[in-house]
């Protein structure tokens, strides 16, 4: 069955009514809102399978966090047999020794480790340390650039230039907060210079894991900034750590954070985040700072957090899902280009970023993608080490219909 055809089946349409009844929206994340809304039963490898059998090719690979595909056996193996010997102990565990361990061994900025439920949660604790070491209270972060829902960095400037805060979250927290655009490097040292700002914050990729890059010398120059005023230096790698190399972004651009946050990829494909960086600045969570936290360092999430760092550690599972996105990108440039689209594919490492020209289509793509059985995550697709040749023909075919789909008014 096509997916189209799948989507509106009587148990597809059952499960979304039943669905608006009890969860606001129908829906569990801002980016599962669209419609006809999927329902996933069963996912391995670089295929998800919807509750009627019909199957898709993967790219939304759980937000990123699957850069070993579903379901990988080694991830699969520690995590049955974890979860026997028990999945909360309330204690300290070897587990969560070994799995800071490795991350230490990995990210450059990371002298010591303290885990989080999410990146989200990482994030805050990220900017907690920096005002307990600093005795500031302001935060900058970057416009455009995404750290999860808390309060702290959802701050963001309107056309005019001003400072907004999303629905419910006050305006004097705006204040705290200051947006500075990425192409003014002079206004980002005039907001340091002033001396009362705790951290700045920001995706090294560019905002959106590399869907608008940032410029090196751009990030070389909050660096050198944050060392001349006592600034913490905030690298929000959720996303791109252990990705685009097995010591993230900070890795390829050979610059260190203070702090890096980091989730997805750390925790394969369970919840987690974690905050890394030096010692002098984490060891006030283990003296002035009290940072409790139910699911820290959860047993289930550790375990295939060191399966998959143990595979990701030599950087060849980032290799083969690079090499793949590579060739993804350059077959569907080449779709445009024969289809006379105006479009372009960015790519950074292994994540791709479709640009339509026409807005309304770009607003099309990822719903007529999956009518095409290819599920990407809003516009950007994460390609993983186990998607295959044949994926990729899938995938170009699919892309083909779905631009002409979605560049077609409805
Ligand atoms: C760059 C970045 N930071 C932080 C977060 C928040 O992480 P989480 O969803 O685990 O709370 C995300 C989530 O997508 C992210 O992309």
């Amino acid at each position: 069955m096509s997916v189209t055809d799948a989507v509106h089946t009587r148990a597809h349409t059952d499960l979304a009514e039943r669905a608006r009844r009890v969860l606001p929206g129908g829906a569990t994340h801002a980016s599962r809102t669209y419609d006809p809304r999927i329902y996933v039963a069963r996912s391995s490898g670089s295929r998800k399978w919807l509750i009627d059998g019909t199957e898709l090719i993967d790219y939304t690979m759980g937000h990123g966090a699957l850069l070993l595909g579903h379901a990988h056996p080694a991830v699969v193996a520690a995590v049955r047999e974890q979860v026997s010997r028990g999945t909360h102990y309330g204690a300290a565990h070897p587990l969560e020794v070994e799995w800071a361990e490795q991350i230490v061994s990995l990210v450059p900025s990371a002298e010591k480790v303290r885990f989080t439920a999410s990146g989200t949660e990482a994030v805050m604790l990220a900017l907690r340390v920096a005002r307990a070491a600093t005795g500031r209270d302001r935060i900058v972060k970057l416009q455009d650039h995404f750290h999860g829902w808390s309060d702290a960095v959802s701050p963001y400037l309107d056309a005019e230039g001003n400072t907004r805060t999303p629905v419910g979250v006050p305006d004097a927290l705006g204040l705290l907060t200051t947006v500075v655009r990425t192409d003014d490097p002079a206004g980002l040292e005039a907001e340091l210079a002033r001396g009362d700002v705790a951290a700045v914050i920001m995706e090294p990729s560019g905002a959106h894991y590399g869907q608008l890059p940032l410029a090196r010398s751009f990030i070389a120059a909050a660096r050198s900034a944050c060392t001349a005023t006592g600034t913490v230096l905030v690298f929000d790698e959720v996303v791109t750590g252990f990705r685009i190399s097995p010591g993230g972004m900070q890795a390829v651009l050979e610059i260190t954070p203070d702090i890096s946050v980091l989730g997805k990829v750390m925790a394969g494909g369970l919840p987690s985040g974690a905050v890394a960086g030096q010692s002098d600045l984490l060891e006030l969570l283990g003296t002035t700072i009290a940072h409790p936290g139910t699911f820290n360092a959860n047993p289930l999430s550790a375990v295939a957090g060191i399966a998959t760092l143990r595979l990701v550690a030599d950087g060849s599972p980032q290799r083969t899902a690079e090499a793949y996105a590579m060739s993804l990108a350059g077959e569907w440039t080449a779709e445009l280009t024969s289809a006379g689209i105006p479009g372009t594919i960015r790519r950074l490492s292994s994540i791709l970023h479709i640009f339509l020209g026409d807005p309304e289509a770009q607003a099309r793509i990822a719903n007529a993608m999956r009518a095409e059985g290819v599920d990407i995550l809003n516009t950007s697709a994460f390609c993983s080490s186990v998607h295959t040749i044949a994926d990729l023909e899938q995938t170009v075919a699919a892309f083909a219909r779905a631009i002409v789909a979605a560049s077609t008014p409805e």
